[in-house]
């Protein structure tokens, strides 16, 4: 059966970015698939997080993978951290990536260019190392993520590619799945901004109260003009929420132009909130009664148990590759 692996990491509030872009698509890889889900807490650290905070939003993944219907007798949800092996195979990765490559990548680059060289970690510059190593820990075929973290899985191709011609068949080539529609949410203030979950008025929070939400998309940017019509380049707003609608009702952000011949702005954005809340209010109703049941603890107790095991193969498989000594 062919094994799903993707993670979202804790560093604050879930967006709708991230639901419609990642975890809104998890459950539907659960029939004839073995899913693996995890919460990349590891990759939380690659900058400053308090340590409190993390705890917190690293429950309410757990709490948000459980809501969207993901069910851990089919899916292994676990902590990235519960299972050593991530670190152990990142610090053997961690010698087939090299620095030019790790500079070139535009998640390390946005992240990093405010930053002061003597203020940049370790980890951000190696962030694709460790997730190369929560891919390939599984012999993952398909890794469900958004457009931004597609150069990273062409990134761990390309690693695959550079040990297996070394060392032979010994790690499976991944490749990247990406939405249709929702890949790239774009912010809500500034629609050539990435909806990102350091951005608080562009926004939505999956935390956030429905009349919030219904604000935010109200009170949108929208573009010149006046028709509904999906232009990223002339009208990126309004081509945002084109998109937003289409990745909930599964359908091209062209063919939800379709459904808007006709409408005033107003009308349309308002059908959006309607669109949203719909699709947010009850999920956001199942995170709150699995958060309050506490049934979370287990399922990521037994979750790494059963995600270890695995991995602890494929660690054990690559540690005789390269020489070193398993007794
Ligand atoms: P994170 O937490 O930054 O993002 C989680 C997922 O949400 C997607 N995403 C978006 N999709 C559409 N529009 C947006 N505005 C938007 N913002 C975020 C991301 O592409 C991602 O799929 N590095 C990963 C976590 C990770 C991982 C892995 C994923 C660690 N190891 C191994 C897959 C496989 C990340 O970006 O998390």
């Amino acid at each position: 059966m062919p094994r799903i692996l993707s993670g979202i990491k804790p560093t604050g509030q879930l967006t709708l970015g991230n639901y419609l872009g990642a975890l809104r698509r998890f459950p539907s890889f659960q029939e004839g698939n073995e899913p693996f889900i995890f919460i990349a807490d590891l990759h939380a650290l690659t900058l400053p997080i308090d340590p409190k905070l993390l705890r917190e939003n690293s429950i309410d993944i757990a709490c948000f993978y459980l809501a969207s219907g993901l069910d851990p007798k089919v899916t292994t949800i676990f902590l990235q951290s519960s299972v050593s092996e991530h670190a152990e195979l990142n610090a053997i990765l961690q010698n087939y990536l090299y620095m030019g490559e790790l500079k070139r990548m535009t998640q390390f680059k946005d992240k990093s260019s405010k930053m002061k060289d003597e203020a940049i970690g370790m980890g951000l510059f190696a962030y694709p190392v460790l997730m190369a190593a929560d891919i390939l820990l599984y012999n993952s075929d398909i890794v469900p993520v958004g457009e931004d973290q597609n150069q990273h899985v062409e990134l761990c191709r390309d690693l695959v590619r550079r040990f297996n011609g070394r060392y032979g068949e010994i790690l499976k080539l991944p490749k990247a799945s990406v939405p249709e529609t929702g890949a790239r949410i774009m912010s809500l203030a500034d629609p050539h901004k990435k909806m990102s979950k350091s951005d608080p008025k562009g926004d939505i929070f999956l935390k956030d109260p429905m009349n919030v939400t219904r604000k935010k998309i109200m009170s949108a940017i929208t573009d010149c003009g006046s028709e509904v019509t999906y232009d990223p380049v002339e009208k990126p707003g309004i081509s945002n929420l084109l998109t937003i609608y289409g990745a909930i009702c599964e359908m091209t952000p062209q063919e939800a132009a379709n459904v808007f011949k006709g409408y005033r702005y107003g009308e349309f954005k308002k059908a959006v909130a309607d669109k949203v809340v719909e699709e947010l209010e009850p999920f956001q109703n199942r995170y709150l009664a699995i958060k309050e049941s506490g049934e979370y603890k287990d399922i990521l107790r037994d979750g790494a148990a059963r995600a270890k095991k695995i991995a602890h193969k494929t660690l054990t498989k690559v540690q005789k590759a390269v020489g070193l000594l398993v007794l």
